[in-house]
């Protein structure tokens, strides 16, 4: 329900002037101390303003040291192999994230010797460089004053101006228009940041916290927000078989290449798929969920001896050897990374050992996608 009398979208100049004094005040006091709030090299930035995309803050806290750790300048971006930096966006998800920022990094130095161009608009003609993410970068690393609207942004902006919530309503320009007029001039990546904030910490899609909210008290709904539909999960099953043999001195895992031309994830490493009708003669070593974008896929992985590779389906792409010591420089799909950590081929998983794994079912959603 908006208030009564509320002209949604309308603020005026001080109304406009106290949300931004409010909420920078907040944003200072509560701001959470995330890994990419203590740098100011936009390389670092851009790097944290991709991976954030579409994935969750603490995921991505957990992957974007490391990344910078393995690519710690643009230039070591640029100069990677696709594989590399696929292998260690491993497990983020929506790949093409990876492949956009890398061919970017490459634009950089070919078309702009090497320097991160400053403003959202010439940022947003690299490649894969949305409006969000130039917004996103020009205002925190260069100061310019634009306005960075994620989903976030958008259900706050929403709810404040008494809009009617409308999915996508971010990219129909009128919501851009309000966000822009709002933008701190002096603070513009704080502010942005802050908005994304209170949109992850607040004003949250169901049961926002509206009693600790800053801006409460110019807010059209205050708390009486319809509240989001549940996305409708489709389910898959798939079977998947291990198959390990030891050369000695090293251990090997049979993997399977994606075709370089597929939709999703091409080029990228799996367990290859068992036949179908055959799983009794297999024997079960894990089942797992995992979610990619609006699909859960059930898995079940199997065991197989080295000559037992007749169970296997069919190749769609190239088989070969992998030693285990060279995994993890491998462009893993995330739902193989997982099933590997979990059975301990490789390091990394924490939970419980082999017995407590059979049966499982993982809750963790990860999304994976292209
Ligand atoms: N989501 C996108 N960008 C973000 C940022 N800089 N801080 C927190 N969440 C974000």
């Amino acid at each position: 329900m908006i208030r009564s009398g509320y002209n949604p979208g309308v603020m005026s100049k001080q109304g406009m002037e106290k949300f931004r004094r409010r909420l920078l005040a907040w944003f200072d006091e509560h701001a959470r101390d995330l890994p990419w709030r203590q740098t100011s090299d936009p390389y670092a930035i851009w790097v944290s303003e991709t991976m954030l995309q579409q994935t969750r803050t603490n995921v991505v806290a957990e992957y974007y040291p490391r990344f910078l750790q393995r690519f710690p300048t643009l230039e070591a971006l640029a100069r990677a192999s696709q594989a590399d930096v696929l292998a260690s966006w491993s497990g983020l998800g929506y790949y093409r994230r990876a492949r956009a920022l890398h061919e970017s990094a490459r634009a950089v130095i070919a078309e702009h010797g090497g320097v991160i161009p400053r403003t959202a608009a010439v940022l947003h003609r690299l490649p894969g460089v949305g409006v969000y993410t130039a917004a996103a970068v020009a205002s925190i690393a260069f100061g310019e004053r634009v306005a960075a609207v994620d989903g976030n942004v958008e259900r706050v902006l929403t709810r404040y101006l008494g809009h009617e919530p409308v999915p996508g309503a971010a990219r129909s320009g009128q919501l851009r228009q309000a966000a822009l007029q709002m933008v701190d001039a002096k603070r513009p990546g704080d502010f942005n940041q802050a908005m994304m904030e209170l949109g992850a910490t607040i004003c949250l899609p169901r049961g926002p916290l509206c009693l600790t909210c800053p801006v409460r008290e110019g807010c059209a709904t205050q708390g009486e927000h319809p509240a989001p539909r549940k996305r409708k999960m489709l389910s898959r099953k798939q079977a998947l078989g291990l198959v390990q043999r030891r050369q000695w001195p090293k251990s090997e895992v049979l993997l399977e290449q994606r075709p370089a031309d597929a939709a999703q994830m091409p080029n990228m490493w799996e367990l290859p798929a068992v036949k179908a009708g055959k799983e009794g003669e297999m024997s079960l070593l894990l089942t797992v969920r995992h979610a990619i974008t609006n699909t859960n896929y059930y898995v079940t992985v199997y065991g197989l001896a080295n000559d037992e590779q007749k169970l296997l389906a069919k190749a769609t792409g190239e088989r070969a050897w992998i030693p285990v010591r060279d995994l993890h420089d491998k462009p893993l799909t995330g739902l193989t990374l997982k099933i590997l950590k979990r059975l301990k081929v490789m390091p990394g998983y924490s939970g419980g050992g082999l017995a407590v794994v059979v049966g499982e079912l993982a809750r963790d959603a990860e999304k994976e996608f292209a």
